[in-house]
């Protein structure tokens, strides 16, 4: 068996280990990554020079290497119709269609889908022009939330005080153009605790996985841009076993049904992001593949075979009958970034006592590279993932922690609250 996974950060390098790990086929399981980095480089051959934005280099590559399985990790490659590229040269591959992957790629195309589904979600207007969008600003109340349309890297939404700061945000969208030329929605403010809760479909059904929280602020007590993500735990004690599969029922399985209805089956991981209100759940937003790093606290506690669980998703009803088996430790995940993320990446800086990490800690790489002394540094703006696991999200908290204070580098961003007071 040999799986093919695309992407070369965190979420990626969790999947390659997952794979080996869970991995219980007679044959042999060879994984391969492409870019991979240096990280996922000591768990899986790495194809450095292929980016995953580039479905034909990779569908070569996988043709190439006879690969059984495409394992596509981040959005892009999604959006940009890997899967179907794939499907088309007869290799399976995990993950929605390029119409599927629109529920992630066009925010407004997901509302309409939720919408017609009827899954709750945030009131919602869409503007298209500056004038249209002053306009809306002077009409709502404050806080209101502005998003481009368009993929951004976990980056495009801007949650507004006030009137003033809408403004800014237009001026951000429609003058400077820094999402590009995107159509925004604005919508209505959700207050209430964040739930990621992942469903692995097979376009017929959808069975949820653990639910996970990610921290998307830079500065402890979320305060500051946001930013892909920086820390996550797994379970999360206040969602019980019966409310998972209600929440599932509510906000997975009538996309599923929706997405079949309109001819394009939803496979792959179904993400939803959920804002737990007092007026109950309400979807912030889908996502077509696993978070990030969601992904970092939640494969570690898999104990099903994630390739098969992969491999039956890829056929419509594949996932009859298959039930999900998951340990009961909990897991806790801190990133590390470099100097100056979100707005930038500082590249170069040298990473120390990674050597010195406990037995049992996984150390995921997202953002790293080989200096020309052979030294591991930064390369991007999310480095490093460090996962503890044990009996307690409290207890895996302070195993997580433990082990990132012997990891150092210039610059070094790290929140303190991840997971804390659960
Ligand atoms: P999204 O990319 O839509 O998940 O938005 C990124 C983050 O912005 C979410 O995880 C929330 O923290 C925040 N956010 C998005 N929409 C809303 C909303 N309607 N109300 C409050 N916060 C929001
Ligand atoms: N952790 C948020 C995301 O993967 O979109």
């Amino acid at each position: 068996m040999k799986i093919l996974v695309v992407g070369g950060g965190g979420r990626e390098h969790a999947i390659v280990r997952a794979l080996k790990r869970t991995w219980r086929g007679e044959e042999p399981l060879e994984v391969l990554c492409a870019p991979g980095n240096p990280g996922i480089a000591r768990d899986a051959q790495c194809f450095s020079d292929i980016s995953d934005g580039d479905v034909r280099a990779i569908v070569d590559l996988a043709r190439d290497q006879q690969v059984d399985l495409v394992a596509v990790g981040p959005e892009v490659p999604l959006v940009a119709g890997l899967v179907d590229e794939c499907a088309e040269a007869g290799i399976p591959a995990f993950g929605p269609s390029m119409a599927a992957a629109k529920l992630e790629g066009s925010k407004i195309f997901s509302k309409d889908v939720m919408e017609a589904a009827r899954v709750p979600t945030a009131a919602h207007a869409v503007v298209r022009s500056r004038e249209d969008a002053l306009a809306q600003a002077a009409r709502i109340s404050y806080p209101a939330v502005f998003k481009s349309d368009g993929l951004a890297a976990g980056k495009g939404v801007i949650i507004c005080p006030d009137e003033q700061s809408a403004h800014e945000a237009i001026e951000q969208y429609f003058t400077e153009q820094r999402f590009g030329a995107t159509d925004v929605i604005v919508e209505e403010f959700l207050d209430g605790k964040e739930l990621s809760l992942l469903a692995i479909c097979d376009g017929e059904r959808a069975l949820p996985l653990m639910p996970a929280r990610d921290f998307k602020r830079i500065f402890d007590g979320d305060q500051g841009p946001n930013t892909g993500g920086m820390g996550s735990f797994s379970p999360v004690p206040e969602v019980s076993e019966a409310a998972i599969a209600e929440l599932s029922e509510l906000v997975h399985t009538p996309i599923v049904d929706e997405m079949k209805r309109r001819g394009t089956p939803f496979h792959g991981i179904l993400y939803a992001g959920i804002m737990m209100t007092t007026h109950g759940p309400k979807v912030l937003e889908y996502n077509a593949r696993f978070g990030d790093p969601e992904t970092q606290a939640l494969l570690p506690r898999l104990e099903s075979s994630l390739a098969e669980l992969m491999l039956a998703s890829t056929v419509r009803g594949g996932l009859e009958g298959v039930e999900l088996r998951a340990s009961a430790n909990a897991a806790v995940t801190i990133t590390l970034a470099s100097a100056g993320y979100p707005e930038s990446a500082s590249k170069g800086d040298v990473i120390a006592g990674l050597d010195d990490v406990p037995e049992g800690i996984e150390v995921t790489h997202a953002g790293t590279a080989l200096n020309e002394a052979g030294q591991t540094v930064t390369a991007g703006g999310r480095v490093l993932n460090v996962t503890a696991l044990g009996p307690t999200v409290a207890d895996a908290r302070a195993a997580a922690y433990a082990a990132a204070a012997k990891i150092t580098f210039d610059g070094r961003q790290m929140r303190n609250d991840i997971a804390a007071g659960i």
